[in-house]
């Protein structure tokens, strides 16, 4: 079942006055038991989600990480400085419930931090990617039946953090950290977070784009899959993971319920945040004969990849992963908008050459 515009709206309006409660899917009650929690990051886009859900939830977190990024960010939350290139020492000698590494990337930094800290920690909690898959990836495979993205060298460390072997490094870091925990060992792998603080346009673009009115260009087919998952939503899902104890082995973390289809995603978009705006849907061909420079419009790929917009979530689900309506994502995003320092480049056309572009595809014979 796919989401219709009709049940988009009916979700959203209904919860609409719980929408200026980050978190209101996952209960903020404390829990009933209060574990000390490592997390390696925690600075960043989701390390915030998941420190913010776990102190409301009573545990003792510890950070770990180069005290770089948004240095004073958890002014009460204790903070040990290192790096995952073999600075590790103030791990040492220090005993948690359970890790969640966030900032694992490179296999040598995952096999570090999991030999280091077996028989410290109880879970290690490893965030991976659905980029750990192969392109063989299908419609029909799950966390167990899908082939791993392979590198030619998996020492090879060459390649930036989100460069070309991203995926197989994943795929490689999963393993070690299994290699150490083995049933202790939990590899989330998500698809695309969103949510207040994301640094992408994946969804930015859009909820600025309504809000500037007028009529917006959306490019491609009106019923692309696409993959959200609100940050809050995951990150609370995972430390309830920690809590029951009884998480093991791999998950795909995406959302929603179902894939969103592009065009009720968007029609639902402009209702439940009051635009003005009209969609005019624009076919890739076309555009790409028509403008010389087309941003990425990520997840709006041409005829993407689609079986990594409709990866099953039903092992998470199982799990207890559940959803709030994106138009809640939508609107506490906008409520923070100011706050956004978008870190990977445009997500679509600038104002202008949308409008020339509308102007010649209506012209169009
Ligand atoms: N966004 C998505 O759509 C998406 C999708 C799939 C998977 N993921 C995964 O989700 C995770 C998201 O990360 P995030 O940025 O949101 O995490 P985060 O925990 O919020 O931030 C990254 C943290 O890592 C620390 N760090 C970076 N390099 C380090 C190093 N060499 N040694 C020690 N600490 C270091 C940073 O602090 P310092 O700079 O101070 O060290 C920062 O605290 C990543 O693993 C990513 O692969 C994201």
């Amino acid at each position: 079942m796919t989401t219709t515009r009709r049940s988009f709206i009916r979700s959203a309006s209904a919860l609409g006055a719980l929408a200026a409660l980050p978190g209101w899917a996952c209960t903020r009650e404390s829990a009933s038991k209060s574990l000390n929690i490592l997390v390696l990051g925690g600075t960043g886009f989701i390390g915030p989600h998941e420190i913010n859900y776990a102190l409301a939830r009573g545990h003792t977190v510890t950070m770990f990480n180069r005290g770089k990024t948004a240095p004073g960010m958890f002014p009460d939350v204790e903070n040990l400085i290192g790096d995952r290139d073999d600075q590790l020492d103030a791990l040492k000698g220090r005993d948690w419930d359970a890790v969640i590494d966030n900032s694992g990337f490179y296999p040598r930094h995952a096999r570090l931090s999991a030999e280091l800290l077996h028989g410290h920690v109880g879970k290690y909690l490893f965030v991976s990617s659905i980029s750990a898959y192969a392109d063989t990836l299908t419609l029909e495979d799950d966390e167990f039946t899908a082939a791993y993205s392979v590198m030619d060298d998996p020492t090879d460390e060459s390649d930036r953090i989100y460069g070309a072997t991203y995926g197989a490094r994943k795929a490689l870091c999963e393993q070690e950290i299994v290699k150490v925990f083995g049933d202790d060992a939990i590899n989330v792998r998500p698809g695309i977070i969103t949510g207040t603080g994301d640094p992408t346009e994946r969804l930015r673009h859009w909820l600025v784009r309504m809000q500037a009115g007028n009529e917006i260009l959306v490019p491609g087919q009106d019923d692309l899959p696409v993959q959200y998952i609100d940050a809050a939503d995951m990150c609370g899902w995972m430390v309830r993971l920690l809590e029951d104890g009884t998480g093991s082995g791999p998950y795909n973390a995406v959302g929603a319920e179902e894939p969103y289809r592009a065009r009720p995603l968007l029609e639902g978009l402009v209702d439940a945040t009051g635009s003005t705006s009209t969609l005019t849907w624009v076919d890739w061909e076309w555009l790409r004969a028509n403008a010389a420079d087309i941003p990425s419009y990520a997840p709006w790929y041409g005829a993407g990849p689609m079986p990594f917009m409709q990866v099953t979530n039903a092992r998470a689900m199982a799990a207890g992963l559940r959803f709030r309506p994106i138009a809640d994502t939508a609107k506490d995003m906008i409520e923070n908008l100011a706050e956004y320092t978008p870190q990977y480049g445009p997500g679509g056309l600038d104002l202008e050459t949308e409008a020339e572009l509308l102007a010649k595809w209506h012209a169009r014979a």
